[in-house]
């Protein structure tokens, strides 16, 4: 991957990179090519054990610094952690991804409301705090690339997993938006939208893996790379797999109680039995 363009400088310049929800999954592959690339690191997620072995063999293999932050970006005080440990501690932050986030399948009324909104916070405000207070650090020093993760989901209603699903185009729409504020701004907002990605996604989410359903099933490490790739190329937006794209860009050709209906008839079957 090339950076110049995203930072203003090489790779060999350095720079932090601040990575959530890198205990695992994708965001743990973006940590890795982020070290592999010479980037210094800071990993945040609530599993502080899981982030320390990742920082130390990081930092090991590759000779870059990494820290980490055992945090909840459910709460405000998890999400002014983050910047406080870091612009706010004078480390100035050249890539931010907004990787942390979770799923919830089933029917709306049957979910427990706490978690509902457990997971609206972290996907939404999270990452829309996460993303402002960022931005603003990057703005005033015209150079930065920030990096959210979205979904194949954001881009019709998904029942069955409606408020994920929301979550994830307020992502979308609020990047694609930002991208185009900010690149006159020397700053690159991109939104990553993978599909079906081979992590603990699934199990958290209460649905059954791919393996079930006819859709494409990516490694993390693929998603992370294609994420990273878009950001140095300043995309607004990048879907993972080409079966993905082309199913997106045909559900605009029909009116769009199709795939909402397709949607539910898919989602409605996903769900784990005894899963709430
Ligand atoms: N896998 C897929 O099929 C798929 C498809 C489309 C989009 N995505 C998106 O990809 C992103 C990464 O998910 P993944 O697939 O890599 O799943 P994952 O392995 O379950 O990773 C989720 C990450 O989010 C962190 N996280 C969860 N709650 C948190 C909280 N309250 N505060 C801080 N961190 C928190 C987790 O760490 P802790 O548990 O240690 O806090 C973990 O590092 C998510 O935004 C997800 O919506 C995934």
């Amino acid at each position: 991957m090339t950076e110049r363009g995203v930072t203003g400088g090489s790779v060999a310049d350095g720079g932090l990179a601040v990575v959530t929800g890198a205990s695992s999954g994708i965001g743990a592959s973006f940590a890795r090519l982020l070290a592999e690339s010479g980037r210094d690191l800071f990993l945040v997620a609530r599993r502080g054990d899981a982030l320390a072995r990742l920082a130390e063999e990081l930092s090991k293999a590759n000779g870059v610094d990494a820290s980490f932050l055992a945090a909840d970006l459910g709460t405000p005080e998890g999400r002014e952690a983050v910047f406080a440990s870091t612009e706010g501690s004078g480390r100035a932050v050249s890539i931010l991804v907004n990787d942390a986030g979770y799923g919830l399948n089933g029917p709306e009324a049957e979910l427990p409301l706490e978690r509902v909104l457990g997971m609206l916070q972290l996907n939404v405000v999270a990452t829309a705090e996460l993303t402002h207070r960022f931005l603003v650090a990057m703005r005033a020093r015209r150079a930065g690339g920030i990096l959210n993760v979205a979904s194949t989901s954001a881009f019709y209603p998904t029942p069955y997993f409606a408020a994920y699903g929301a979550s994830k185009a307020f992502i979308l729409s609020f990047s694609q938006a930002l991208h185009e504020e900010a690149k006159k701004d020397g700053v690159t907002v991109t939104c990553l939208c993978p599909g079906y990605t081979k992590t603990s996604f699934y199990s958290v989410a209460g649905m059954r893996g791919a393996e079930a359903t006819p859709f494409p099933e990516m490694t993390p490490e693929a998603v992370a790379k294609i994420g990273l790739d878009a950001l140095a190329k300043r995309k607004a937006c990048v879907v993972t797999h080409p079966l993905d794209r082309a199913w997106i860009a045909s559900g605009r050709l029909v009116p769009r109680s199709v795939p909402v209906k397709l949607g539910a008839a898919f989602f409605s079957r996903s769900r784990l039995p005894g899963k709430s």
